[in-house]
């Protein structure tokens, strides 16, 4: 039998990590937060003092960068030329750099590869910005977690994080190669006034509703 792919896509700070990580876990399913992949080459950019605006410079590191992905415990993990980037992947100069790098489609092109090769080993809870429209355009399971602009800026800062969400949301919006977008047929929530029990019982009730998940 074929393996499942659920795709939770969203803005920064809508709470999709939470919610995928904790529908991954009711369903016994490998959590990949796709958005690592994307920050674990921004912070090989970083250490090599790359400019990411400069295409051929981005396009020479990716040709020698190697991506390792592969799950710990029902979570995906991510090497980048043997290094697990750690706690590096939340820092400023990543989250200021990552929207960036994740314009250019050759950068896109290998990290969807590597996104789509989990369906080869397991069923996947995967979130990001284009799990539902490109990665898994296919899977009937498809959810776009949205919240309010200051409801999400507000959620970061509680986290102590240094984050320029609205300018990733500008960026990630805007650009050519897979914007993000709720793709058709996606259940939208708006977590704006909703807990994260709350939103994941919405999400398990829908796929319940699809006749994935038994009552
Ligand atoms: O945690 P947060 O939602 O803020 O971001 P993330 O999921 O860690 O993703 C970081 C950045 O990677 C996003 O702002 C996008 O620029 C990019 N990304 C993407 O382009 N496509 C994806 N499927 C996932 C992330």
């Amino acid at each position: 039998m074929k393996n499942i792919a659920i795709a939770i896509d969203g803005p920064a700070a809508s709470g999709k990590s939470r919610v995928a990580r904790r529908v991954a876990e009711d369903l016994g399913y490998v959590f990949v937060n796709s958005g690592a992949m994307y920050r674990a080459f921004a912070w090989q950019a970083v250490q090599a003092g790359i400019d990411v605006t400069d295409e051929s410079q981005v396009l020479t590191l990716l040709a020698d960068t190697k991506f390792e992905c592969g799950e710990c415990e029902g979570v995906g993990t991510v090497l980048v030329n043997g290094v697990d980037p750690g706690e590096a992947l939340t820092e400023d100069a990543v989250n200021s750099t990552v929207s960036a790098i994740a314009t250019y489609p050759e950068v896109r092109e290998r990290l969807v590869a590597a996104q789509r090769a989990y369906l080869d080993h397991c069923n996947v809870v995967m979130e990001g910005r284009d799990i539902g429209t490109v990665v898994f355009a296919d899977t009937p399971y498809k959810f776009y977690i949205d919240a309010s602009p200051e409801v999400r800026a507000q959620r970061r800062k509680a986290q102590g994080i240094v984050d320029s969400i609205a300018d990733r949301d500008r960026q990630d919006s805007t650009r050519k190669a897979s914007p993000l977008v709720a793709a058709e047929g996606a259940e939208v929530v708006d977590s704006s006034e909703l807990d994260l029990e709350q939103v994941v019982s919405r999400v398990l009730g829908k796929l319940r509703e699809q006749g994935l998940v038994s009552e």
